[in-house]
């Protein structure tokens, strides 16, 4: 499965919803997780972040491990998100922030 990592929180631009095919985005207050369930690697969504917060697990840096299983168990959580909206007025002052995972909001 594709995996969202640490540069979404904060900056949730939620472009990503709008290419997946199955819908496998959900949304908490300042972050998304994927459904490791839903996802089927389609990878569309990846070139879609503009703060380059998607990884195929595979991929996922080694400091990023724990969103393996922190998106599984917050896309079981959240309410489904299938469109864009309008990101927080300061997601671009917090895009490339590094360890933003203190940050995020359950
Ligand atoms: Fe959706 Fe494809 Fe991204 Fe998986 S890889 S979350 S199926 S767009
Ligand atoms: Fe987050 Fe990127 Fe989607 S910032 S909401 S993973 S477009």
């Amino acid at each position: 499965a594709f995996v969202v990592g640490d540069n979404c929180i904060k900056c949730k631009y939620t472009d990503c919803v709008a290419v997946c095919p199955v819908d496998a985005f959900f949304e908490g207050p300042n972050f998304l997780a994927i459904s490791p369930i839903i996802c089927i690697d389609c990878g569309l969504c990846e070139p879609e972040c503009p703060a380059e917060a998607i990884f195929q697990e595979d991929a996922l840096p080694a400091e990023q491990h724990q969103y393996l299983e922190l998106n599984a168990e917050l896309a079981e959580i959240w309410p489904n998100i299938t469109q864009v909206k309008t990101p927080p007025a300061d997601a671009d002052s917090w895009n490339g922030v590094k360890d933003k995972l203190k940050y995020i909001e359950t």
